[in-house]
C-alpha cells in the first residue's frame, strides 16, 4: 500500500511519517515549497529518506501559487469577512495539487495530511483532492481515535520520535502555531485564544516591523499592472513571485498588513487569528485605485457583489468547481482594461495614494469638472432625477409618510 504524505519535516509530519510505516504504508513524502520558512530543504530531504520514506521530494510551485492563485484572487478583491487575505486557504489547493501529480507517478492510492479535525485546513485539502482524484483515499491521522489516543501530546510525539531514533528540533513548544507562505503568516491558537489578549503584544512577527518601528519618512512605490496582474515594481518588470517578494519587503519595512479578526470557520466554530501579509495588503491597495480609474461602473459594482462569495469559496477550500471556473472566467475578462500605473505612499502602517496613470482611463477631466462645458449638459440632469423619484412622488400620495 502506497501513500503519499505532504510532508514539513516538523514534529507532527515526521511523526505521522513513522505511524504510517508502522501501519504498513509505503509513503512517499512531498514537500510543497509555497515559501515557508526553512534553513535547509536539502537536510529536509535527507530526514525524510533516513526516517523511512520510500521518496522524499520538494515541488517549489511559489510561482505558481502567485500567478494563478493568489493573483485571480486579489483580481476579486477577496477578502474573507471583510479583512483575512486568504493567504493559507488560496495555497491549499495547490498543495493538494502537487501531492497528487506525485501519487499518480508513484501510483500511492491514498494521499495523508496533518491538519486536524477541527480546522479548515483539512476541508481544503480535501475538497481539492476530491475534486482532483474522485477516488482518492484521504488520511487525516488527527481525525482518528486510534492516532490521537496513542499521540495525546508533545511528550508521546517527541517519546516516539526517540524511539524511531526522528530528530526533534529540541525547541520550546510555541505559545501560537504559525502558517508561513510567500504570501503571508497565519498566528492562531495557544495564548491567542483568550480574545481579550493583545494579539499584537504576542505574536513574534515574521514579514514586517510594527508601524511604531517602521521609519519616520513616507516610502514611494509605484506598482505597475498589465489587465489587473501586478507586474512592475519602480518600473521594473517581475515575475509573481518577485512581485509579491519584494511587496512584502517595501511594505514590511513600513509596517503595512498586519490584521487581527475573530472569524468563522467553514466548520462551525468562530477562531481567533493574527495575519501579516505586507505585500499582498499593499497590492490590493494599488489594485483598487486603478480599477477605480478603468473598469465601467455596473460592472465593478457586480464583482463587488460576487467578491464576498469568491472569499467565502476560496476560505472553504471549493478551488476546483464549475463555479469556480467561471468565477475566475468573469474576472479574467473583466480586468482587460486594468492597465497601468499606481503609486501609493508607505507612511507607518498607512498606505497612501499618491497617484493613478493608466491609458484606458476612463476618467474624464472635461466632463468630471465644475468648471462647465465638455459633454455635460446639465440640463439633462433635470429629467433624470424626475423619472428617478417618479415611484416616490406616486408613493407619497398613496401612503403619505409622517415626518
Ligand atoms: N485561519 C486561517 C485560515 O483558515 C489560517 C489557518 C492556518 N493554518 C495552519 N495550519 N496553521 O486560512
Ligand atoms: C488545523 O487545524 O489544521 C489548522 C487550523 C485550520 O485549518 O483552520
Amino acid at each position: 500500500r502506497k501513500c503519499v504524505l505532504a510532508y514539513s519535516g516538523g514534529l507532527d509530519t515526521s511523526v505521522i511519517l513513522g505511524w504510517l510505516q508502522d501501519e504498513g504504508y509505503e509513503v512517499h513524502c512531498v514537500y510543497v515549497d509555497v515559501g515557508q520558512p526553512c534553513e535547509d530543504r536539502e537536510a529536509i530531504m535527507q530526514k525524510a529518506h533516513d526516517n523511512g520514506a520510500a521518496s522524499a521530494r520538494l515541488v517549489d510551485v511559489q510561482e505558481e501559487l502567485c500567478r494563478d492563485f493568489a493573483f485571480p484572487v486579489l483580481q476579486w478583491q477577496a477578502k474573507y469577512e471583510g479583512i483575512y487575505l486568504l493567504g493559507t486557504s488560496i495555497a491549499r489547493p495547490l498543495i493538494s495539487k502537487a501531492c497528487l501529480e506525485v501519487a499518480r507517478e508513484v501510483g500511492a492510492e491514498a494521499f495523508v495530511h496533518g491538519a486536524t479535525g477541527k480546522g479548515n485546513d483539512q476541508c481544503r485539502f480535501q475538497l481539492a483532492a476530491e475534486a482532483l482524484e474522485p477516488d482518492v483515499k484521504m488520511i487525516a491521522p488527527w481525525r482518528m481515535q486510534s492516532f490521537r489516543d496513542k499521540f495525546p501530546g508533545r511528550t508521546e510525539m517527541i517519546d516516539f520520535c526517540d524511539v524511531k531514533k526522528i530528530p526533534v528540533k529540541a525547541s520550546l513548544a510555541k505559545p501560537y502555531s504559525s502558517d508561513e507562505n510567500c504570501l503571508h503568516i497565519s498566528y492562531e491558537a495557544g495564548k491567542l485564544e483568550d480574545t481579550a489578549v493583545n494579539g499584537v503584544a504576542i505574536v513574534d512577527f515574521g514579514m514586517g516591523v510594527s508601524p511604531q518601528e517602521a521609519p519616520d519618512k513616507v516610502e514611494e512605490v509605484t506598482v505597475g499592472f498589465e489587465s489587473g496582474v501586478p507586474v512592475s515594481i519602480n518600473g521594473v518588470k517581475k515575475s509573481p513571485l518577485a512581485m509579491v517578494q519584494e511587496m512584502n519587503e517595501i511594505a514590511g519595512r513600513n509596517g503595512v498588513g498586519r490584521i487581527d479578526i475573530v472569524e468563522n470557520r467553514f466548520v462551525g466554530m468562530k477562531s481567533r487569528g493574527v495575519y501579516e501579509a505586507p505585500g499582498m495588503t499593499a497590492l490590493y491597495a494599488a489594485h483598487l485605485q486603478l480599477e477605480q480609474l478603468t473598469l465601467d461602473r455596473d460592472l465593478v459594482h457586480l464583482r463587488d457583489r460576487l467578491a464576498p462569495e469568491v472569499a467565502e469559496m476560496v476560505y472553504y477550500g471549493f478551488w476546483y468547481c464549475p463555479k469556480m471556473d467561471a468565477l475566475l472566467a468573469f474576472i479574467k475578462e473583466a480586468q482587460q482594461p486594468v492597465t497601468g500605473e499606481v503609486t501609493l505612499g508607505l507612511y507607518k502602517g498607512n498606505i497612501e495614494i499618491h497617484g493613478r496613470t493608466s491609458p484606458n482611463s476612463l476618467y474624464d477631466e472635461e466632463v468630471a469638472s465644475m468648471e462647465g462645458g465638455g459633454s455635460y449638459d446639465q440640463t439633462d440632469a433635470e429629467g433624470f432625477i424626475r423619472l428617478q423619484g417618479l415611484p416616490s412622488r406616486v408613493l407619497g400620495k398613496v401612503r403619505p409618510r409622517s415626518y
